[in-house]
This record gives C-alpha cells, structure tokens and sequence, in this order.
C-alpha cells in the first residue's frame, strides 16, 4: 500500500521534471539580466546532452531587503545548477562580460583537463565567447560538484564576487531508494564583502593574507532561509562551501545526522556525526529524520579558529577573518504532513570504495609563506610559476603525498580532475575511507593522501582552496603523462 503511494508520487515527481527539462532543451539565458530569483535555475540534461549558455557579469541582485551589486553567471545567485548524469555529454557557452578575463574549472569532476574540458589555462577575455565541450565518464561517482572562474591571478576576486553554482552528476546513489525518497535540499554557503553602496569591496582594502572573508553570509543566495522538510522523512542536505576563504563549523544545534557522501561521492556506510567542518571547495551530503518532537532546527556555525588571528592585529578587518560566535545560517521546519509515507531506514551500504595499494611513488609537499617579489604563499619553497611544470605522474599509478603545513594558517590542499584517500593525519591512520578532491591541512599538521591518476592525461594544478592563498602563488602545476 504505501509501496504503490510511494511509486505514484515517483510518477508524479518525473512527469513534473520531464516537463521542465522539455522547454529547456538548450538553456538559455533570461533575455534581460534581472535580478536574482528566488530559487537558482535547474539546467538538466536531456537524452544524454547537457547544453547551457552562461554569462559572467556584474548585475543587481536583491538579498534580504538589499540590492546588492555582484558577479554573477545569469544574473543568479548562486548560479544556474547544473546537473548531468554519468556517461553524459556537456555543451557549455560561456560569454565574458566582466571587465577582466576569466575560464570555468568543473571543481570535483573526474574530466579530461585538456583542450576544451577542465582546463584551467584557457583564458577568456572581456566579451569573448568561449565553448566548452566534455564527456563525463560512464563509471563516474553520484557527486556534489561545482563550477567557478580558474584564472590564476583572478580567481579569489572573481569568486568572492558570486561567480559559483553547483554542478551535480547524478549515477548510482540516488538508485538507492532511500536516498531516492528523501527530500533533496542543496546548501550553496557564500560569503560578500560589500561597502555602504551594496558594491563589492575592492580587493585592496581585503586582507587576503587571511584570506578574505565577508559580512554578509548567505545560503542559497539568502539570509537564514527555511527549509521544510515532512515529521518522519528523510532530508538530504548537500552542502557546498563556494565561500572564497571563510570555513564553516556545522551543526544542527547539537542533534546527530548522518553523513552519507563527502567532495567525491557516496562514502560505504552513513555515519553519524554532531558537527562537521567545511573549508572552501569541500562538499558533504547528510540526512536527517524529520523530528517527530521539535518543530523546528537550526543549521549552526559554530567558531573555527583558522589561524593567523595575530597577523591583522584584530582590527576591522582581522575581525572578519575567524568565526567568533555561532550564527544561524539557516532553519529546517518539522511539518506535519497527511501523506502517510512509512520512512525507510537508511541503509548500511551505501558505496563500494577500497582502499587504494601502496604508492609507486612518494612526495612531499610542504605548505608556508615567505618572500617571492613580496610576500607570497609558497609551495615546498617556491610561488606559483605559469611555465614550469612542479610535478610529474605517470597515468596508471597511485602516488601518496605528504602534506606538511609549517606555517601559522590553516591551508585546504585541492587536487584537480583525481579525487584522493586520507591515509592518516600525524601518522594517525583516518578511519574513514572517502573520496576528497579537498582536504584540510592544519597549521603544524602533517596529511598523507594517496591519488590514483586514472583515465586522462594532460596539465593541471593543485592548491590551496583559500583562494587568495592560490592567488598569491600557493599553486603548483602538475603534468600526468603517460
Ligand atoms: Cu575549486 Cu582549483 O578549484
Ligand atoms: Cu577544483
Ligand atoms: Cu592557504
């Protein structure tokens, strides 16, 4: 009986969506940029093919009872949602209107970083058009994934200014009926730096040794939004930290939810935690019961002291820098609801992830600041250098890295286009098994992570995801050879 209820809201819920991503065959930009919407728009793919036009540009947007000018893709924030499933085509037309250059990196996707996919060297100046094209792999991971501007030099401004949205690749996971039940709810934490005007901050005025952080935090391009979520059904949050460097302490006043999926994918099986931390490019996904007793839940930023605290000398800008106090950043609502649905349970396996073999090859890498024209963040002594190749892997291996931070900050170490394993922190072995494409580096803190270079060859980066740290020259370029 509620089997066959069930099966009829799927039906209903399809022939919704089917209808939707009808009209928008090839999506297209609203004619007149105007201010955002309520809700991002949803661009799906349809019969294998994804086809989007964006374009980045400074526009108004209303958050709260303020126009706020930013940059935006679309005239959205947070931008348009992409979703794509494994083994799809992508088609994405992107038209530079800002008034420096810029490209898209596809954060977390499993992608070649080559010609006209992943490729973080392409550079599009102001008004021109450039088209990206790609195939997502047919094996590719149910993932939480996102996309943003990669111009070295540019990319900290550029996304402080709006410009990220998600793009999710939906496969295995959600056939998990469980997982396909629940109420799907996406998280988008951003953060601005705006003067009285409502403008952006200028990029001079921010500390971006800290790494900059702004005011005025939204979720979803809103302040404290609701979430409604039925008594007894399962909610499924799916968390992204677009912020350019501020971290986020989650918790949902102190109540245990599971986490079921971190940057790369579906982990084995949920567990249950109280808080969990977010830096800058990470992801997490986690379900919770709609509580039969409370009416509502708030969704908490508890305080995280990144490091560095000293360095501002507390002023107003050193304020900004760490959170301090908890903060709300948004509500789930507890509704009664007349559809009976039974909740299913969640179930014990949810992925099938092995440990990676031991490494053919071993490096290290160790993370501080120094001097280089000035100060920069540096990697094993050295700023980021466009032509010279730090780093070269064969296709085919698992290497495992040491990340050695010796600085006074924490740094999240992002690796582009293979996702990696945690194998221990102070030569403490990680329990969990996951999939990261981030991860965090304490200050004072030694990371061993292993990566399995698979499927593509070609030049990329990795980096600090405080992206002013990337910046100011916490990159280096990576070369997977055959
Ligand atoms: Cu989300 Cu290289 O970045
Ligand atoms: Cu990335
Ligand atoms: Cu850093």
């Amino acid at each position: 009986m509620t089997i066959n209820r069930r099966h009829l809201l799927y039906l209903l819920l399809s022939a919704t969506t089917g209808i939707a991503t009808i009209v928008n065959k090839k999506h297209k930009p609203t004619k007149n940029i105007s201010w955002a919407q309520t809700k991002p728009q949803i661009y799906k793919s349809e019969n294998g093919l994804l086809e989007v036009e964006l374009t980045a540009q400074e526009t108004p947007v209303n958050i709260g009872d303020k126009t706020v000018y930013l940059l935006t893709y679309n005239g959205q924030i947070p931008a348009p949602q992409l979703e794509a499933k494994a083994g799809d085509k992508v088609k994405i037309t992107l038209t530079n209107k800002l008034n420096k250059s810029t490209n898209l990196h596809y954060h977390g996707l499993h992608i070649s970083p080559q010609g006209k996919a992943d490729n973080v060297f392409v550079e599009i100046q102001p008004n021109q058009t450039y088209n990206y094209e790609f195939t997502i792999p047919e094996d590719h991971q149910s993932i939480t994934g996102w996309y943003h501007p990669h111009l070295h030099g540019n990319t900290a401004e550029q996304l402080s200014g709006g410009l990220a949205g998600l793009f999710v690749v939906r496969g295995k996971l959600e056939e998990i009926s469980t997982i396909k039940s629940a109420k799907e709810e996406f998280i988008v934490l951003q953060d601005f730096a705006l003067d009285n005007d409502g403008k952006l901050m200028d990029s001079r005025m921010m500390s971006l040794m800290t790494g900059r952080e702004g005011d005025l935090i939204t979720v979803n391009g809103k302040v404290n939004p609701q979430i409604n979520c039925n008594k007894g059904e399962w909610l499924r949050l799916r968390i992204l930290n677009a912020s350019t460097s501020r971290f986020y302490n989650l918790s949902l006043e102190n109540n245990p939810f599971f986490l079921i999926a971190t940057d790369g994918g579906a982990i084995n099986s949920p567990q249950q935690m109280n808080s969990v931390l977010l830096t800058p490019g990470q992801r997490v996904e986690i379900m919770i019961q709609g509580d039969s007793q409370l009416s509502s839940l708030k969704m908490i930023n508890l305080p995280y002291n990144r490091g560095a605290m000293g360095m501002m000398g507390g002023g107003m800008m050193g304020r900004r820098n760490n959170n301090n106090s908890s903060e709300t950043l948004a509500t789930i609502n507890f509704v009664e609801s007349n559809n009976n649905i039974e909740p299913l349970s969640l179930p014990n396996q949810l992925n099938s992830i092995n440990p990676l073999p031991s490494p053919t090859q071993t490096r290290s890498f160790t993370l501080n600041h120094g001097m280089a024209n000035g100060m920069a963040f540096l990697i094993n002594g050295k700023a980021y250098n466009h032509q010279r190749i730090d780093t070269t892997v064969n296709l085919d291996t698992v290497e495992e890295w040491e990340l050695i931070n010796t600085g006074i900050m924490d740094h999240p170490f992002h690796i582009h286009v293979n996702s990696f394993q945690v194998v221990s922190r102070d030569d403490i072995p990680e329990k969990l098994l996951a999939w990261r494409d981030t991860v965090l580096v304490k200050r004072g803190e030694r990371v061993k992570i292993r990566i399995p270079f698979q499927n593509f060859v070609g030049k990329t980066v990795y980096h600090c995801h405080i992206l002013d740290h990337e910046d100011l020259g916490m990159m280096g370029n990576l070369e997977i050879i055959s």
